[in-house]
C-alpha cells in the first residue's frame, strides 16, 4: 500500500499525507473493480489485502429518464447503495478492519446514526472480529435488527448520537479496542476518497464541475475534497469540483454556520427529519467541511422533508435507484441548487447517492446481546457478564 509521508491537523484528527505522483494512480482500464485498486494512495503496508468482502468500484450510472426530466444532459448518479451492506460506509469500515486485522485486534467500535454501524456489523462478521456498536435509542428499528442479526454487541444510548460517540470512543480508548468512529480516525476518509478517485475514472480521467453530497458528520464530503485535491498533487489534473453539501432542513447546523447564522431549535431536531444519516447536530468535523466546500467554490444547501421524499421517489422511479431519505439527499439538494443559480442545467454534475434501506430477513437476532447503556461501567459489565 501507500507510504504516508505526513499528516497535518484537520479539525482535531490527522490528514494524511504522500509522496505525491502519477505512478500512484493505477493506468489500467479493467472493466470492474473495487476501491483496493487505488492501494498506493491509502495508508498500509503491502501484502494481500485481508478484508474478505469487495468494497467500492461502485457504478457512475448516465440515467437517462432523470437527465430527460431535468434538462440535465451531463448529470451522473454515484450509486454507492451497490457497496455489501448497501451504503458509502463499507469503504471506511473496510479499511479500519484492515488495518486492525494487520495489527492484531479482535474488537472493533463505533458509533452511529444506522449505516456505518450496519457495515461495521457486517464487516466484522466477515473478517471474525467481534463489533461492539453505541447508537441512539433513537435507532432505527430496522437497522437495529440488522446490526445485531450479523452478531454484533448493540448497546443504546437515551442521551443520543453525541453521547454514543463519547462512549464508543471511550471504550476504545480503555479497552484498546479499534476505534472506526467516522471523523475520528483518519481511515476513514482515507477510504471514502476513493470515490473521488473512481468518479474522475469512469468519467474518462475528467473531473465533474460539481459533486452533490448528503453530510451528516463530515467525513464523506471532506473525503470528496481530499480525493480531487490528492489528484492535483499528482499532478493528474489542475483543478476540483464544486462540492455542495447538502443537509435536511430540521438538522441543518453546517447549513446555518455557511449562512453566518445560529440554528434555532427547529433547525437541530434530529428526530424531526426521516434523513436519519444526516441527522447529526455536532458534526465531528464540521469546521472542515466548511472548509472544503468553501474552497471548492461551492455551497451548502438545507432540503425539506418533502424535498427528501420526492428525491427518494425520483431516484426509484427515474433511475432505478433504491435510496433512504438521506441517502438521495443529493438529488433534492441539486434541485435546490439549481433553482438557486448554484448549478448551471449544461454542467457535469455528479450525486453521490450513499444508502439504500435494507430488510432484516430471516430469524430475530439473539436479544441478548443488546443493552440500554449510559457508562463504560455497565457496558463491561455487560460484556463480562455474557462472555
Ligand atoms: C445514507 C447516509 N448518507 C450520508 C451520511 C453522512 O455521511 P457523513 O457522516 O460522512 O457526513 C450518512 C451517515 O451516516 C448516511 O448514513
Amino acid at each position: 500500500m501507500g507510504n504516508v509521508t505526513g499528516s497535518v491537523d484537520l479539525a482535531g484528527m490527522e490528514r494524511l499525507q504522500y509522496d505525491y505522483s502519477s505512478a500512484l494512480m493505477p493506468q489500467d482500464r479493467p472493466d470492474s473493480f473495487t476501491m483496493w485498486r487505488y492501494r498506493k494512495l491509502l495508508p498500509g503496508a503491502d501484502g494481500p489485502v485481508r478484508y474478505p468482502m469487495p468494497i467500492g468500484g461502485t457504478p457512475l450510472l448516465p440515467a437517462p429518464a432523470l437527465r430527460q426530466t431535468l434538462g440535465m444532459p451531463r448529470l451522473w448518479i454515484k450509486d454507492e447503495t451497490r457497496n455489501p451492506t448497501a451504503s458509502n460506509k463499507d469503504r471506511a469500515t473496510a479499511l479500519v478492519i484492515e488495518d486492525g486485522l494487520r495489527n492484531g485486534k479482535d474488537t472493533i467500535t463505533t458509533a452511529s446514526t444506522g449505516n456505518a454501524a450496519i457495515a461495521t456489523a457486517f464487516g466484522a462478521a466477515a473478517a471474525g472480529v467481534r463489533a461492539v456498536i453505541f447508537v441512539s435509542t433513537d435507532c432505527q428499528p430496522t437497522k437495529l435488527a440488522l446490526m445485531a442479526q450479523a452478531g454484533a454487541w448493540v448497546f443504546r444510548v437515551p442521551d443520543g448520537y453525541a453521547a454514543a460517540v463519547d462512549l464508543s470512543r471511550g471504550a476504545a480508548r480503555t479497552f484498546g479496542w479499534l476505534d472506526r468512529n467516522t471523523g475520528a480516525n483518519p481511515l476513514t476518509i482515507e477510504a471514502k476518497k476513493t470515490v473521488a478517485f473512481e468518479v474522475w475514472e469512469q468519467l474518462g480521467r475528467r473531473l465533474p464541475d460539481v459533486m452533490i453530497a448528503p453530510v451528516g458528520d463530515g467525513p464523506t464530503l471532506v473525503a470528496l475534497d481530499k480525493g480531487f485535491a490528492e489528484l492535483v498533487s499528482c499532478g493528474l489534473t489542475t483543478r476540483q469540483p464544486r462540492l455542495i453539501g447538502v443537509q435536511a432542513e430540521h438538522c441543518q447546523p453546517l447549513v446555518r454556520a455557511w449562512l453566518g447564522m445560529a440554528p434555532g431549535p427547529a433547525e437541530l431536531d434530529p428526530a424531526a427529519t426521516l434523513a436519519d444519516g444526516i441527522a447529526v447536530v455536532r458534526p465531528a468535523i464540521g469546521d472542515a467541511v466548511l472548509e472544503a466546500v468553501r474552497g471548492s467554490g461551492g455551497a451548502m444547501t438545507a432540503v425539506t422533508e418533502r424535498a427528501l421524499l420526492s428525491a427518494v421517489a425520483t431516484l426509484a422511479g427515474e433511475a432505478g435507484v433504491g435510496a433512504e431519505p438521506a441517502g438521495a439527499a443529493a438529488l433534492a439538494g441539486l434541485e435546490s441548487a439549481v433553482e438557486g443559480g448554484l448549478v448551471d442545467r449544461l454542467e457535469t454534475v455528479v450525486l453521490l447517492v450513499t444508502g439504500r434501506e435494507t430488510k432484516a430477513g430471516g430469524r430475530p437476532a439473539e436479544p441478548s446481546r443488546s443493552a440500554v447503556v449510559e457508562t463504560l461501567d455497565e457496558v463491561q459489565r455487560v460484556l463480562e457478564g455474557n462472555r
